[in-house]
Parts: structure tokens; C-alpha cells; sequence
């Protein structure tokens, strides 16, 4: 049976072919991103990948909307795949508030389900970093959000010649639209536009522009003059404090699709524009009101990250890591009689902490040695009985083919001491 299609299936290394998911790749982000978060001081944070329809069609915008998986449940009750985890943060915040110190500084890797048309970078899954910090409206937050957003991606090797975080305001689209007069309750249509503008042909985006009162000539000037916001002009600042000027860059071509976001808004791209956003986020200062009924106002900032275009990119810059089994040695099993106290020194070993490989039943040693080469390992060893009954381990060296004989009992510690150091003789 074939998986869905935009769904993927995730394998060990070595990868049955290019194309297939790496499990180790995803293993590799989500270390990288919890490492990160883990210095700039987030907590992890979860909530459930299926949450009332209503969380989404109220808060997130029709293009989203558009995008859910949902279904009535065996109760009768309206449910969605949570297609992004932002609606459910508002709530588990709005919920809890005043038992956390603000501001709030957590992150979350949920899979995310969205039906969209499938593309280059875009599935019908996917996982998605998420950083947040609730309850501090200065320009010091937003700043502090994109340095983080710019170290998760130096943190899987990525450098200023590889990416860059466009930085744009809704405010200052939103004092743009509402000076020319035009329907206050169409701004999230044109919002739209914008964001599509640089996929779009300039055709389509010119006569989507009309029926809002707007030309393409007069969006495009605004997006040239690039003049920062107050706030826009703080972050900067902040950045450039931390050294992390060749990062970032205004630019208004940047809107963000979502209806939440009222102030700052960016995206990161990589440089040559080949691939679709890696992450994007911005303020939303409303949207805990708008959970919570009104219950809890605090001001947001935060932004998501996804997989895919990640792991596009590095494979395209040729960063992609080697995956290796990561077994320290091989235990040869030659002689059947000694297949228990082999058995019982490969415990030993693993309890120790040591990955330890072995022939599970009768196997030429030949073929043992081959599997040792496969499994890249440093070591082979094999037990041997003296006349007198007791048990040597004899330890080699696979990279100088040197050996070396000692006691079973103290196999563990030489492994332990120099896995790769060349024995005495
Ligand atoms: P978003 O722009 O919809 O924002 O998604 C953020 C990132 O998730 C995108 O830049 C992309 O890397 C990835 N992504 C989105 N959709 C897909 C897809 N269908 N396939 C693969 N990757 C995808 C949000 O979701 C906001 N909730 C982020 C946020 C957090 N804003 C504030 N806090």
C-alpha cells in the first residue's frame, strides 16, 4: 500500500535512495533546534495535533483555513489537524499565564498537517520549530526572536552567503493601506497579494491589486523605498550589537499570509531565492485577547521553522552530515563454545555505555569482518579460552591492524579509555 501523497516516510541511514527521508536528518534538526533554544533560555512546550476546527477558522485567516484537514469525530464534534501551533500556544498561555515569569519563552516541534497543493518545500506535513516570547512588546523581543532564528540555522551550518532574514511591519503595510483610503475589512486580501507578489506573475498581482484600489507600480515603490519603521530601526540596532548585521535586510516584500500578526514580520530565505521561506513569524499582539476571550492581553512574537526546505537546502549546499551507526566495536564470535561469554561481555560492554555489534547466530569470520568494516567500527574483539580455563579478550585495532590480548574483565576500560588509540604490542 502506497502512503499518502505530500505524507513522507522517514528511514535510517543508509538511505535506500537520494530522494528518501532521512530519520537521522530529523534527529539532526530537532538536536540542532533544541540546542539552540535550550541557549536563548525556551522551555518546550506541546499541546495535541488534533484541536477543535474553530482554533483555526477564527484566528489563523482563509488561506490556512482553506488548507485543513478536518472532520466531523465519531461525537459529532468539528476537529482539524492542527495545520500550525501558534492558536493552541495562545491558549495554553492564555490558560496558564500567571503561573510562568514573563516574558514567556517557549518552543515546540509539532508535525503540522496542511492540505496544500504539493510543490518544491511545500507537503501535506511537515515539522516545524517554533519559538515564542509572550508578554514584552519592546522592539528588544523582536530582536532577540530573530538572532534566535538566525543561530538555529548557523547551527546546522548554514552561513550569511546562505541565508538572509528579510525584515518587514505590518504596521507600516497596514498605515499604507489605510492611508489610501481603502476598505479597512479587506487589508488581510491585500496583505495576500503582497506576500504572493514574488510568485505570482506581475500580471495576476497587478489586477488583484485593482479591485482593491491599489497598482502594482504604487506597492512596488513603497517596497523600494525600504524605509524602517522606529521599531524596524531598533532591531537593527540591537542586531547589529550582537555582530549579526550580514543577516538580516529590510524588506517590504515581506507581509506574511497569516491574519494574526499586527507589528514586525520576517522571513528567512535562502540567498539565491531557489527554494520557498525556511521559517517566517512576526508580532501578534491580539491574538491571546482573541483565545481567551478577552481574559488575557499580552503581546506575542514568535516565529516557525520547517523541515523541509531545511533539509532541501542543505543537501543543496552539500551540508547534509554523514550518519554514521555509531558502533564502537565488534565482538567476533569464531568459535560457538564461546558464543555465552561472548554474549555476556557484549552485555558487560553495552552497560557500560559502549555500542556493541555481533553475528547473531553461526557466521564465517569473514562475513563478521565484513559487517565490522560496514558498520565503520575501530575495534573488532573476540574472546579466546586459555588451557588454564581463563578468558582473553583479544582486541583489535581495524585502522593498523594491530592486536593486542587482555583480560576480559578489562576489555570495558580500554574501549573506554582511547576508543581509536592504537594498542601497545
Ligand atoms: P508559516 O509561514 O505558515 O508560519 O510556516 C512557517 C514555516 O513552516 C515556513 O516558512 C516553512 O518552512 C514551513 N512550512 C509551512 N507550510 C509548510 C508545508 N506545507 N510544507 C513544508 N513546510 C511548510 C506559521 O505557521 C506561524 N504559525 C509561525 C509563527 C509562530 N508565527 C508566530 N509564531
Amino acid at each position: 500500500m502506497e502512503r499518502l501523497p505530500g505524507f513522507r516516510d522517514f528511514y535510517p541511514e543508509p538511505l535506500p535512495e537520494a530522494e528518501a527521508w532521512s530519520a537521522e536528518l530529523r534527529r539532526f534538526l530537532f538536536e540542532a533546534w533544541r540546542g539552540v533554544a535550550r541557549r536563548y533560555g525556551f522551555r518546550e512546550y506541546d499541546a495535541p495535533p488534533l484541536e477543535p476546527l474553530e482554533l483555526f477558522t477564527l484566528k489563523s485567516g482563509a488561506e490556512i483555513a482553506g488548507q485543513l484537514y478536518s472532520f466531523a469525530d465519531k461525537g459529532g464534534r468539528e476537529v482539524a489537524l492542527r495545520p500550525e501551533i501558534t492558536p493552541s500556544l495562545a491558549r495554553l498561555v492564555a490558560a496558564r499565564e500567571r503561573h510562568y515569569k514573563k516574558p514567556i519563552k517557549w518552543f515546540a516541534i509539532p508535525q503540522l498537517f496542511r492540505y496544500e497543493r504539493q510543490q518544491k518545500g511545500r507537503l501535506r506535513e511537515h515539522f516545524q520549530f517554533n519559538a515564542d516570547l509572550v508578554g514584552e512588546n519592546d522592539p528588544a523581543a523582536d530582536a532577540e526572536l530573530v538572532a534566535l532564528l538566525i543561530d538555529s540555522l548557523r547551527a546546522v551550518g548554514l552561513t550569511a552567503q546562505d541565508f538572509v532574514v528579510r525584515l518587514s511591519s505590518r504596521q507600516a503595510w497596514q498605515e499604507f493601506y489605510t492611508h489610501r483610503g481603502a476598505e479597512p475589512a479587506r487589508a488581510l486580501d491585500f496583505f495576500q497579494v503582497v506576500d504572493k507578489l514574488e510568485r505570482e506573475s506581475p500580471e495576476a498581482s497587478d489586477a488583484k491589486l485593482k479591485t482593491l484600489g491599489f497598482t502594482l507600480e504604487e506597492v512596488r515603490a513603497f517596497i523600494a523605498a525600504a524605509q524602517p519603521t522606529a521599531d524596524l530601526t531598533r532591531i537593527l540596532h540591537n542586531l547589529s550589537a550582537r555582530g549579526l548585521s550580514d543577516y538580516t535586510r529590510v524588506d517590504y516584500t515581506i507581509v506574511r499570509g497569516l491574519a494574526y500578526y499586527t507589528g514586525t514580520v520576517f522571513e528567512a530565505h535562502d540567498r539565491r531565492g531557489e527554494f520557498r521561506a525556511i521559517a517566517g513569524g512576526g508580532r501578534y499582539d491580539n491574538l491571546l485577547k482573541l483565545i481567551s476571550g478577552g481574559k488575557t492581553d499580552l503581546p506575542a512574537i514568535g516565529f516557525g521553522m520547517g523541515d523541509v526546505v531545511l533539509a532541501e537546502l542543505l543537501a543543496a549546499r552539500n551540508l547534509r552530515p554523514k550518519f554514521e551507526a555509531g558502533t564502537d566495536a565488534y565482538c567476533v564470535i569464531d568459535d560457538e563454545t564461546l558464543r555465552d561469554d561472548s554474549l555476556r561481555l557484549v552485555q558487560d560492554l553495552r552497560n557500560s555505555g559502549l555500542a556493541v555489534e555481533y553475528a547473531l547466530t553461526s557466521t564465517s569470520a569473514d562475513k563478521q569482518l565484513k559487517r565490522a568494516l560496514e558498520l565503520g567500527v575501530a575495534h573488532t574483539f573476540k574472546l579466546e579460552r586459555l588451557g588454564t580455563g581463563k578468558l582473553l579478550a583479544r582486541l583489535r585495532v581495524l585502522a593498523t591492524r594491530s592486536e593486542r590480548t587482555m583480560l576480559a574483565a578489562d576489555l570495558a576500560a580500554a574501549l573506554h579509555v582511547d576508543p581509536a588509540a592504537a594498542p601497545q604490542s
